[in-house]
């Protein structure tokens, strides 16, 4: 179990799934059964689109919104993109840059990463920055070497103080929404080796800095994964579209 320093948070990603009716219905029944009235935080990131009507239902409970990305500029002539400044103005807490989705499907590289992760910091938004290996680099050996290059392209830019209020999740590319998950020992062995990472530059950051696992996740597997010394937490996928399994992962992080 992580230290009591380090609040453990479990974070949605809904992905590109639903109608805003459903949107409504399942922020009605997580509210419903408490999710996020537990020792852990909860957080739900829905598409764009439904960001308003998740906000207004929202209210009132102790669940927080999420994005799934934002534009690494400011303003201007970038159709279809939404701005870091334009989420945390729609109410959001937290935004996910660098998923492996928008890493591999839009060609988004280290170097954008590292932008979109200072655009949400300059809007005080949490970023929540995933990294993750491939099956072929995991194979070949290679998954310390990808896990680095990931988190240093941010680190170069952004600097470690900015870690000081950002979450890194670990998710293995060959987890996502394949039924298969990293084993604790293996989350654990990636998770240290962020946190060392971010140890070298500033141990008080690195110990107050929560990594979350994704990949995966069900009710079924949280509490062993929550339970390695420096899994503080994930994000979840698939299972956070069911509030019955992601209200069991959130009671799993609970203290
Ligand atoms: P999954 O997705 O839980 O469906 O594997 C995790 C993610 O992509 O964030």
């Amino acid at each position: 179990m992580n230290p009591a320093s380090r609040r453990p948070l479990v974070a949605g990603n809904w992905k590109m799934h639903g109608s805003r009716a459903d949107a409504a219905c399942l922020i009605n029944e997580l509210v419903a059964r408490g999710v996020g009235t537990g020792s852990s935080e909860a957080v739900v990131c829905p598409p764009f689109v439904h960001l308003e009507e998740a906000r207004r239902r929202l209210e009132g409970s102790r669940i927080g919104l999420g994005a799934q990305d934002a534009c690494a500029e400011e303003q201007g002539g970038y159709t279809g993109e939404v701005s870091a400044a334009m989420l945390a103005d729609a109410g959001c807490r937290y935004v996910i840059v660098g998923h492996s989705e928008r890493r591999a499907l839009y060609a988004e590289s280290d170097d954008l990463v590292a932008r979109k992760f200072l655009a949400a910091g300059r809007h005080a938004l949490v970023p929540i920055l995933c990294v993750g290996e491939s099956l072929a680099e995991r194979e070949r050996d290679a998954t310390r070497t990808v896990i680095l290059r990931q988190l240093d392209a941010v680190l170069g830019a952004a600097g470690v103080p900015a870690f000081g209020r950002a979450v890194v999740a670990y998710e293995p590319v060959w987890a996502i929404g394949t039924g298969l998950t990293a084993s604790p020992a293996q989350a654990q062995e990636v998770h240290a080796l962020i946190r060392g990472r971010i140890a070298e530059n500033d141990a008080t950051i690195a110990a107050s800095l929560r990594v979350l696992y994704g990949g995966s996740v069900k009710a079924a597997n949280a509490a062993e994964l929550f339970a390695m010394p420096d899994v503080d937490g994930g994000l979840i996928g698939g299972a956070s579209l069911k509030a019955d399994e992601f209200a069991a992962i959130c009671a799993a992080a609970d203290r």
